[in-house]
Order: structure tokens, then C-alpha cells, then sequence
């Protein structure tokens, strides 16, 4: 019997030889899994110490494994993932559903010398390290023009007042995402215009778009787009959701038709990348304008609020980078009335340490995604829940999907939530009720049914924790956990 200690959590392991059970206590005393086995008296007993050292693989075969989680080591293909499908799992462990102390502390000693250069320069505001981030990111992106700016909702209003968005225009957006997408247009004095979503893919889906203006709009004579109430249908911005692009060929041609500006709502899939026919575009670098957002809990975090917009003409970059600064220029001579947008130099300095591991961490998200998926197989779940739809995996991308979040789509989502919530496993809703039906959109006057597919997923998914540093073992836990709700 082997004393274990974890975090906050003392565990008595398991041990075949040794005819137990396995017993933890969390920090408090109480006992939770007490999991125990007849003795079985043919058996010698040995200390494990005595035994000669083992592979871990062995050694963790010897364990007791409760029954509602037991393991198929079988092996099947020769695949790195079946390799690590041979790890067990069936210590409860604490999942959460994101963790960032592994990369701080990899990366701390550089993060914290960029900000000390921050703070012996005494310069702290729009200085060389926030061009140079906009420089990595243009070269990242692949795009001529970078912005840094202070949030990605703060990218958005500052791009909706570029062009010039606001009362008497409407712009066509989806019902299933953050807040902030339809709160810039609404902050503007604009209508947001809901399109339903995919039931797959969770993104805006196309055809929705086109309904929607075929629908509630009537074309003047000008051949411009207007609502009935008389609004200009000036842009649509579809959101790369969760870290999986929109089909953006689709959406450019529709919003060629319409007349339509396209702002990538890219807050959530910096990376993610597109095959369009000829070419592989980035998240962001498709549309007129594009947006990123690096809060902290993001694919490329900061440590506080900061976002960026990026964009292929020149003009545009230089007017908003007026508007990001109050519409000044130059100093304290305003055209227009912008606002404090501005990304700051800490935050710049931090990001440009991360940028170089994004790409890395993107392949590390696909493997955990990966593994949930052949451990969704393992378990049998696949009937029961729907896993991510990767419609872009055989299109030779690098970042087909850049799982920003892993999300489900499960049956009794609420109980299952509060099943693992009581293993400890931190889920997420993302969103737990479409933008139709909040409070504050009520004037818009929509009403429940309007969008089924953004209502239906509002209901039924569920994010699961994701991260490059997620074990193989946390994940096991996740996936057992998830199959003893539905056993
Ligand atoms: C799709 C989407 N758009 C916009 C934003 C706003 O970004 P920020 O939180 O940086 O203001 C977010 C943030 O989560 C988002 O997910």
C-alpha cells in the first residue's frame, strides 16, 4: 500500500499484491472513492519495494481500477495515440478546464524579462514592444497590417466606427457566440441581424445568412440591402467558433452578392486556418478586417485584457489606428471621435514571448482532441454524444481546428455537468442561452424558436477541459467519468 499525496488530496493506493483497496481523502477528511477488494489469500504479499522496478506501464496495470472506469489496454493500431491509450487512468484527480502554471512556468524567466523591460524603459504606452508584436503578428497571419488594441471587444467597436457602422445600418451576425460580437453592433447604434448556426459545426451557417436577407430585407433602387424597419444592411461578421474556421468561401460570395463588408470575428481561432481552392488562409486574414482577442484564457493568452485587428488595406489600418487613439492625429487634433483602444506595452511584450509557441500548443490541442476522440471510440460514447466536427481535417491544413475549446454535444447535459463536477472535472457552457433570447436584445424583438439550432446547442453542449498540457491520464479520467454518467 503506497501513501500518496496529491495537491489537496491524500489517496491509499491500490496495490494487487497487496489485496486492498484504494482510499482517498480529499483535504478535509472526507472519504471519497472508497473502493475496496476481497482479499484474495492465494496471492503473496510482497512490498513494492522489494519488487524489481517494473515498466510504468506494468506497474500502473497492477492497480486497482474502479469497475465503472476499467481500461481496455488491448492494443490495436500501431498509432502514437494507441500508445497512450495504453496509459490507465483511474486515480480521481482534479481536471480543470484550463491551466496555464505549466506554461508560465517554461516560459516565466522571458515573460518576466520583457516586462522588466517595460518597466526600466518607462515607456508604457503604444512603444516598440507593441510594434513589435504587430509585426510577429503580421508575419504570423501572413498579412500586411497588425493593430494592436486593448481587448478583442474593444477590436470590434474600433472597427465597427472605422467603417463607419452605425445608426441606420444593420449587421448580420450569429446568435450562438460571446456577447461582445453583438454588443459592439448594438453599442454602435446599429441592429444586429441574427443568422442561425450549423448544427455541426456551431459557426454561422451560410444559407441562414442568405435567408435572412431574403427574407427581412428588400433591395432599393440603388441595389442596397434594406430591413424593413429601413436599415442599411451594412456587414456580416461570422465567428470562427470554438477554433474552427466558417466556411468562408461561401460567405465571401454571399457577401459579394449583398454588398456586404466581412469582419472575421477570429477572437477564438487565431491560427485556425481555410482551404479555399487555390489557397490556405489564416482566421482573420479572409474578410475585409479581422479581429483576435488574447484574454487570458485564450489560445494565445495575455496577462490581463489586449486584443489585435488585422487587415490587408492600408488606409483602413491607418484610420483605425487613428480611432484607437481617440481619433487623433496628430496629437490632440481630432477628426473623429474614437476612443482609448490602445494594446499596452506589458501586455505586447508578454504576447510576443508566447507568439513563437503557438503553433506548437495549436498541435498540442489537436492531439488532446485527438485522444478525446479515440477515447470517446474506446468507451462506447459515440452513439451517446457528438464530438467536434472537424470539416476541414483531410483538406492538407496544418491548423484544421485550433480547439480553442473542445466542445460536446451530450444528452442531460446539466446532470452530466454536475456529474463531473462532483469528480472535481471543470466543464464550461458555452453559451447557456443564444443572443436572441437575452434580456437586453428583447427590443429586437425576436422570440424563442426564431434560431432552433443556436437554442438546441445553448441546451446540449458542453466544453470539456483543454489545454497543450492536459494529460493523457486527466483526459482518461474525463472520458471514464463522462461513461460511468451514461452506464
Ligand atoms: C467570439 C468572441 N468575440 C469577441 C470576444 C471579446 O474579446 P475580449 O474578451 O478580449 O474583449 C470574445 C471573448 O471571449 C469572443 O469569444
Amino acid at each position: 500500500m503506497v501513501l500518496l499525496r496529491f495537491p489537496d488530496r491524500f489517496g491509499l493506493l491500490y496495490d494487487e499484491r497487496f489485496h486492498a483497496g484504494i482510499l482517498f481523502l480529499n483535504a478535509i477528511g472526507e472519504i471519497v472513492w472508497p473502493v475496496l477488494k476481497q482479499h484474495n489469500k492465494t496471492k503473496s504479499q510482497h512490498h513494492e519495494q522489494d519488487e524489481p522496478k517494473k515498466a510504468p506501464q506494468e506497474r500502473h496495470a497492477n492497480r486497482l481500477t474502479r469497475p465503472d472506469m476499467a481500461i481496455n489496454t488491448g492494443p490495436t493500431e500501431d498509432n502514437v495515440l494507441n500508445d497512450m491509450a495504453k496509459l490507465p487512468s483511474y486515480l480521481p484527480m482534479r481536471v480543470p478546464l484550463l491551466d496555464l502554471s505549466e506554461q508560465y512556468r517554461a516560459l516565466g524567466d522571458s515573460i518576466r524579462e520583457g516586462t522588466n523591460d517595460v518597466l526600466a524603459s518607462g515607456c508604457f504606452i503604444l512603444g516598440p514592444k507593441v510594434k513589435a508584436f504587430e509585426k510577429a503578428m503580421c508575419a504570423y497571419c501572413d498579412t500586411p497590417h497588425a493593430i494592436g488594441v486593448s481587448s478583442g471587444t474593444d477590436a470590434l467597436l474600433a472597427i465597427l466606427m472605422t467603417l463607419g457602422i452605425g445608426h441606420g445600418d444593420a449587421v448580420i451576425t450569429t446568435p450562438y457566440t460571446f456577447f461582445a460580437t453583438a454588443g459592439c453592433i448594438a453599442r454602435v447604434g446599429a441592429r444586429p441581424l441574427f443568422a442561425d448556426i450549423d448544427p455541426e459545426t456551431y459557426n454561422i451557417r451560410p444559407s441562414a445568412i442568405q435567408e435572412c436577407i431574403e427574407q427581412n430585407c428588400q433591395r432599393d433602387t440603388d441595389g442596397i440591402w434594406k430591413t424593413r424597419s429601413g436599415e442599411r444592411v451594412r456587414a456580416m461578421i461570422p465567428v470562427h467558433l470554438f477554433g474552427l474556421c466558417c466556411e468562408m468561401d461561401t460567405l465571401l460570395e454571399i457577401a459579394e452578392r449583398y454588398r456586404l463588408d466581412v469582419i472575421e470575428d477570429a477572437a477564438q481561432a487565431i491560427g485556425a486556418e481555410f482551404p479555399f481552392s487555390k489557397r490556405i488562409a489564416r482566421a482573420g486574414t479572409m474578410g475585409k478586417i479581422g479581429l483576435f482577442s488574447f484574454y487570458p484564457s485564450k489560445n494565445l493568452g495575455a496577462a490581463g485584457d489586449a486584443g489585435m485587428v488585422i487587415c490587408g488595406d492600408e488606409k483602413l489600418a491607418a484610420n483605425l489606428r487613428t480611432f484607437r487613439e481617440h481619433g487623433m492625429q496628430p496629437r490632440y487634433f481630432h477628426h473623429v471621435v474614437g476612443g482609448n483602444f490602445r494594446l499596452d506595452e506589458i501586455q505586447a511584450a508578454i504576447l510576443a514571448v508566447k507568439l513563437p509557441y503557438l503553433e506548437k500548443w495549436a498541435a498540442a490541442r489537436r492531439t488532446a482532441a485527438d485522444f478525446y476522440g479515440a477515447e470517446f471510440g474506446r468507451a462506447g460514447l459515440t452513439q451517446r454524444i457528438s464530438t467536434p466536427c472537424e470539416p476541414y481535417r483531410n483538406c492538407g491544413l496544418t491548423n484544421h481546428h485550433v480547439y480553442h475549446q473542445y466542445v460536446i454535444r451530450a444528452p442531460m447535459r446539466d446532470a452530466l455537468r454536475e456529474h463531473l463536477g462532483k469528480r472535481e472535472i471543470q466543464t464550461a457552457i458555452y453559451y447557456p442561452l443564444a443572443l436572441h433570447e437575452q434580456k437586453c436584445f428583447v427590443y429586437l424583438g425576436y422570440k424563442k424558436g426564431d434560431f432552433p439550432e443556436s437554442e438546441h446547442a445553448a441546451c446540449e453542449t458542453l466544453a470539456l477541459p483543454i489545454y497543450p498540457e492536459i494529460s493523457r491520464e486527466a483526459q482518461r479520467y474525463v472520458v471514464d467519468s463522462i461513461a460511468a454518467f451514461y452506464s
